[in-house]
């Protein structure tokens, strides 16, 4: 199963961002896979099936796919699945798993704002937990809303901001991450904000099993 790199953009990250000075995000999260044999549950996130199952198939873009338990579902869903990270070691596991279910994703090893994908692409963009680093010129956030076809939908969920004091017992800065705040300041009139919520969240397996909420923000491009 082929996996494609993406093209390495001279976008920078700041340097302000204590996992950019040292080490590079890929780097960072290919350690993290490496630890275990599979790092999070193998099945797809509960507010993705949820919020999608009744939508008419096309072309998603799974941000941050991870080992692809998403992307694999969306693909059995008779979705175009195009799935990226910047995790070589997360990629291989999910490629693997397409094969061995003889199902079709188009693999991308790359950031999202390093892959630079032509705008108004996709009819879905998933992002789920994606960890994405901020900058001062919001990139991410915007390369998530630009990717969106007119008409198409932004699924964006994440797990509820800890406070500060606990983000930072277990070393992250909160400051460092695009959180739905950062995404939703972006949604302007050509945006309908369909969910915008926190909801249970039910994951009996995996590094994120102690997660008990998930924050939902989906919006509809309307032109
Ligand atoms: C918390 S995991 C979530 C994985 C998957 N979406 C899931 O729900 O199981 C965050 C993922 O985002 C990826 N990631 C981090 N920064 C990224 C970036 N700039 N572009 C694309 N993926 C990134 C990591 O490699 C990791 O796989």
């Amino acid at each position: 199963m082929e996996i494609n790199d993406g093209a390495r953009g001279d976008a920078q990250q700041s340097p302000a961002h204590a996992l950019q000075a040292t080490d590079e995000p890929g780097n960072f999260w290919d350690r993290r896979y490496a630890e275990m044999a599979s790092l999070w549950s193998g099945q797809p996130n509960g507010t993705l099936v949820q919020e999608v199952t009744e939508v008419k198939p096309g072309r998603v873009l799974d941000v941050g796919c991870g080992e692809g338990a998403d992307a694999l579902w969306l693909a059995e869903k008779g979705w175009n699945v195009t799935a990226l990270d910047v995790s070589r070691v997360a990629l291989a596991r999910a490629a693997r798993e397409a094969g061995t279910r003889g199902l079709r994703v188009t693999w991308l090893h790359s950031g999202l704002v390093e892959a630079a994908l032509p705008d108004g692409s996709f009819d879905l963009v998933s992002a789920q937990y994606p960890a994405l680093l901020r900058t001062p010129e919001n990139l991410a956030e915007r390369a998530l809303l630009d990717a969106v076809a007119p008409g198409g939908l932004l699924l964006a969920v994440h797990h509820p901001l800890p406070t500060a004091d606990v983000a930072r017992a277990r070393g992250i800065d909160l400051a460092e991450y695009v959180g739905l705040a950062e995404i939703r300041a972006l949604l302007d009139g050509n945006w309908r904000i369909e969910v915008d919520e926190v909801r249970p969240r039910h994951v009996a397996a995996g590094a994120g099993a102690h997660h008990t909420e998930d924050v939902v923000l989906k919006a509809r491009r309307l032109r």
